[in-house]
């Protein structure tokens, strides 16, 4: 079976990694729903992709159970159907195991881990009725290994906990055809990556830090690869394996 590409749902879309992955899609020939919080930001996501009727808009806040259900129906409607899901939407904030309160921690929880899940829970139906298709997460590198100065448990156990659900559900969702695979970025140059990321070159193997083509890249060959399920792909320039 060939895998097809032509109805993607990526939330998180209007900005940064997941926006430079809905122009991938797009330029690929797929219709593309893209998802955001914030109205504004996402309408001029929107405006900026749009050349014709193949971009569709949904804001929610998916780490909302009944916003997440919807922006599926939603972009179901819109597009016709569903090939790939990608869970792009994340937040970042590091801080020490005895400043973080309990409100930091699950917001990270409910937008990075329980977004994952439920979003995914919705679309799922929608992918055995196509006869099956792609899911893809998004991790993170830094999930794979403690760091004396970076503190980001919270982080790490969210992101960590969406590694687990890709070998759980590729297992679970494969007799429907369904893949499962998750990107795990290294640094990106996004705004989530902080002012002057290159400062932290150092620290990568390939000596740069990674730009968001190099997640698009990864996101569509995950989209197309017919025979890779279960996969926790790091995208970071060798720094999970190696300084
Ligand atoms: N950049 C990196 O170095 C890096 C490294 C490892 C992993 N990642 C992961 O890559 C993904 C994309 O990150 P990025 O760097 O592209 O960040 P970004 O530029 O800050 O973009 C994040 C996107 O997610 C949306 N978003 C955030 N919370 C949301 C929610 N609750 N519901 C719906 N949309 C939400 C944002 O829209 P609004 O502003 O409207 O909410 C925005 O479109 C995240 O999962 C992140 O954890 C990034």
């Amino acid at each position: 079976m060939v895998a097809r590409i032509d109805r993607v749902l990526i939330t998180g879309a209007s900005s940064g990694i997941g926006f430079d992955m809905a122009q991938r899609f797009l330029a690929a020939g797929s219709r593309v729903a893209i998802n955001g919080r914030d109205t504004e930001k996402l309408a001029r996501a929107q405006r900026a992709l749009a050349h014709d009727d193949r971009v569709v808009a949904v804001p929610a806040d998916v780490s909302k159970v009944d916003e997440a259900r919807r922006l599926v129906s939603h972009a179901l409607e819109a597009l016709g159907g569903l090939d790939v899901l990608v869970n792009n939407a994340g937040i970042f904030a590091a801080k020490p195991l005895l400043q973080t309160a309990e409100s930091d921690f699950d917001q990270l929880i409910a937008t990075n881990l329980k977004g994952t899940y439920f979003v995914t829970q919705a679309a799922v139906p929608h992918l055995i009725a196509a006869g099956g298709g792609a899911v893809i997460n998004l991790g993170a590198a830094l999930a794979f290994q403690g760091k004396r100065r970076l503190s980001v448990s919270a982080v790490m156990a969210s992101k960590g906990g969406v590694h687990a659900l890709t070998v759980a559900w590729a297992a679970e969702l494969a007799p429907h055809a369904i893949r499962v695979n998750t990107l795990a970025p290294g640094i990106i140059r996004t705004a989530l990556a902080g002012d002057n990321p290159d400062a932290r070159s150092g620290i990568v193997p390939l000596g740069r830090i990674g730009e968001v083509r190099d997640t698009s890249e990864a996101a569509l060959y995950l989209a197309r690869a017919d025979f890779v399920t279960g996969t926790v792909l790091e995208v970071d320039g060798g720094y999970s394996h190696g300084r």
